[in-house]
């Protein structure tokens, strides 16, 4: 059972998600990729889950989100999808099937909106890719944006490190952020940004900002479920808050079943036919 009691068992819409930053109340978003993890953090009362493409990290072992297709994507939407019951289902539309063409891109969110039955999709970037995003909103598919540390143009960047330090950074962030909001998107994640340019954003926008590594002033926060479960022990940015140490869990688990069975002791008389 969860910590976190649900006050609203009422299923979480893009419509609810403005109506809780009208209130004051901070989403809570986080990844899943399978129908077991899905279910349990549906359980405990997330808002939004997202089919992130750091499904290509934490469970395909890339180095990078670029190699994640559409199909892979859609798999993981689907099981994801099939767990949840409330939370609003958020699918990463993945490199290479929106920048190009905007034709294109629908076709990809169509796909993933009837196949995955997903809510949302999610698109990094934000002038460059306006024509793709309202295409996408006016075949009536809700898109989240996602401004800031964008990680499919990891090349581009050349670096993981804080965006938009400098002025000009900062001010097309903003413009980028104004202009997602004037043309339709329903919220923004904001990753990797100094705090202060991403409460001055949020406070700027009516449709709610979600933050990973942003600060405290945002109207959410998401993390990637493997980093905050402790499950991938390798990845410690300051932003980070591990709320278990699931790596030593499992481990001492896996341990014990190896010495019970090599010792004879499992399975015992309780434990056959
Ligand atoms: O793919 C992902 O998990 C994401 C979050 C880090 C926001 O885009």
């Amino acid at each position: 059972m969860s910590t976190y009691t649900i006050e609203d068992p009422r299923k979480v819409t893009t419509r609810r998600l403005t109506e809780m930053k009208q209130r004051g109340e901070k989403i809570a978003m986080l990844t899943a990729y399978d129908y077991s993890m899905a279910k349990l953090i549906d359980e405990a009362g997330m808002d939004v889950i997202l089919v992130g493409d750091s499904a290509s990290n934490v469970m395909a072992g890339n180095t990078t989100t670029l190699p994640m297709t559409l199909d892979q994507m859609i798999y993981h939407a689907k099981s994801v999808v099939k767990g949840v019951k409330r939370a609003l289902v958020v699918v990463d539309m993945p490199f290479g099937t929106y920048q190009g063409n905007s034709k294109e891109a629908l076709a990809s969110a169509i796909r993933i909106m009837k196949e995955s039955h997903g809510e949302a999709v999610k698109m990094e970037g934000g002038s460059e890719i306006r024509e793709s995003i309202e295409r996408i909103l006016c075949a009536g598919i809700p898109v989240m944006g996602h401004l800031g540390l964008t990680p499919q143009s990891i090349n581009k960047f050349g670096t993981y490190a804080v965006r938009a330090r400098e002025e000009a950074e900062a001010q097309k962030l903003i413009d980028d952020a104004l202009m997602l909001q004037e043309i339709g998107c329903f919220a923004i994640v904001l990753e990797k940004i100094p705090a202060d340019l991403a409460r001055r954003v949020s406070e700027q926008l009516t449709i709610p900002t979600i933050g990973i590594g942003a600060g405290h002033g945002t109207d959410g926060q998401v993390l990637v479920m493997h980093d905050m479960l402790g499950i991938n022990k390798g990845f410690s940015p300051r932003f980070l808050r591990r709320y278990a140490d699931l790596a030593t869990v499992i481990d001492d688990a896996l341990g014990n079943y190896i010495t019970d069975v090599k010792t004879g002791d499992f399975p015992n008389d309780s434990e056959q036919y």
